[in-house]
């Protein structure tokens, strides 16, 4: 008999709701790439370029550093809030997380979220998030050609072997395809990063930052 060990649950999703979720969430992005640039990532998770245009609507401001907490979901009082925070709690839940104890209620929270505007040329070098539990990414904006979110296998050693054949336990990376409304929650612990963007489009993510805690 076969057991697999070391397998590590990823939550993965395209919202249905993406056309209903999608306007509200456009004007919040006009709107801090208009006037509240701290919620837009220029330097947080290590935004890299490789050409020197920057993406349009970050001009002068945008910086944060890890200490800020900016919070573009709960300043814009988004129902992609709710979503999220909902969607936290399932993968709690389907993964069996023993800090959730039985008979007590706990609820997701996003302590920080920001928007990535990734235009060409731009990309996000390897990171993880510390100081939070869970984390994730949802795609507002891209048609899927514009460079995929890349996660790391964390058990390193296993790209020097050759056995048991598999793709994404053999290999060092899992390059995630990006979808229109796709949601992606994996444990901040894991490292990851974005491939180059090489169109001429914008690729459009809310990230974020979650704990669960008891109610
Ligand atoms: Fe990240």
């Amino acid at each position: 008999m076969i057991e697999n060990y070391f397998s590590l649950p990823l939550f993965m999703e395209v919202n249905e709701k993406y056309d209903l979720f999608y306007e509200e969430t456009e004007k919040a992005i006009s709107s801090a790439r208009k006037d509240n640039h701290k919620f837009i990532s220029r330097l947080l998770g290590g935004m890299e370029r490789e050409t020197q245009p920057q993406p349009a609507g970050i001009i002068d401001g945008g910086f944060m550093s890890p200490y800020e907490k900016p919070n573009f979901l709960e300043f814009y009082d988004l129902f992609l809030k709710k979503y999220i925070e909902h969607c936290v709690s399932r993968y709690v839940s389907e993964t069996r997380w023993s800090f959730i104890k039985p008979d007590t209620d706990y609820e997701s929270v996003i302590d920080e979220s920001w928007i990535n505007i990734d235009g060409k040329g731009c990309y996000q070098s390897a990171h993880t998030h510390p100081r939070s539990i869970i984390s994730g990414t949802y795609y507002h904006q891209c048609d899927g050609d514009e460079g995929n979110l890349v996660l790391y296998n964390p058990i390193p050693y296993i790209q020097y072997g050759q056995f048991p054949e598999n793709i994404y336990t053999c290999g060092g990376e899992l390059p995630v395809q990006i979808q229109k409304g796709k949601l992606v929650l994996f444990p901040s612990w894991l490292q990851h990063r974005t491939d180059c963007n090489r169109t001429d489009k914008e690729r459009i993510s809310i990230a974020f930052n979650v704990s669960v805690k008891e109610k």
